[in-house]
């Protein structure tokens, strides 16, 4: 998506190899009307596809799973994270390993929220290490749910996740593939000019 890598150039922020900023319209101050354009993207991207509800993990995926959800006239649900629980029967939980901040979080939804047979569209702020999508992907199999696909904001090719989703057989879409960071600049996979 055009509109998005021209805003990573201007406004992500490249931290050595592994890591961008996008803090200023993403993952701290955020720009609603690119989050509407992104989730409209989305929606056509997935136009194909019997949806019923959008499903994404706090804090970040939300802002684009919202405008997704709104162009595809469905609830959004996001998972909510704990570092540790006292379980009850009534939620759905996942296991999230962060490699980054090698920790492991659980994320739950209540069960009230995702129905045996509901089709469900994922959606993340990230793809790295694909564990939130893993630890999704979990919650909807526990829920009796179908996954549609993955819509993904910014996919960093080079880190684990996008293999272990395409081996797992899971739709992948990204609005910007990131193949690398050289020298402080980002470098966008080649893709169809949208
Ligand atoms: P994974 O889910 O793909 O396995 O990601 P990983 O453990 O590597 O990342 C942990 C957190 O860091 C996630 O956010 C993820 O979205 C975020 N992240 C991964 N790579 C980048 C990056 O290059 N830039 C930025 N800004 N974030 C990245 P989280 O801790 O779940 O936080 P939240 O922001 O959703 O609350
Ligand atoms: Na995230
Ligand atoms: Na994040």
């Amino acid at each position: 998506m055009k509109l998005l890598e021209e805003r990573i150039q201007t406004d992500g922020r490249v931290l050595g190899t592994e890591v961008l900023k996008v803090d200023n319209f993403l993952n701290h101050q955020v720009d609603p009307a690119l989050m509407q354009a992104m989730g409209n993207e989305f929606a056509r991207l997935f136009a194909t596809e019997k949806i019923d509800k959008v499903l994404t993990v706090e804090s970040s995926g939300i802002a684009p799973a919202v405008f997704a959800a709104l162009a595809l006239n469905v609830p959004m649900v996001f998972a909510r994270k704990k570092q540790s629980l006292t379980l009850s029967g009534d939620h759905y939980v996942a296991d999230v390993y962060s490699f980054t901040k090698q920790e492991t979080n659980h994320i739950l939804v209540d069960k009230r929220f995702i129905q045996p047979g509901e089709r469900l569209l994922l959606i993340d702020d990230f793809l790295a290490n694909g564990q939130a999508v893993a630890g999704m992907l979990q919650i909807a199999s526990d829920a009796g749910a179908t996954v549609v696909g993955a819509g993904i904001v910014i996919e960093k090719t080079f880190q684990k996740g996008r293999a272990l989703l395409d081996e797992q057989g899971v739709r992948v879409e990204s609005l910007a593939r990131i193949t690398a960071f050289e020298n402080g600049q980002v470098v966008f996979a080649d893709e169809s000019p949208v």
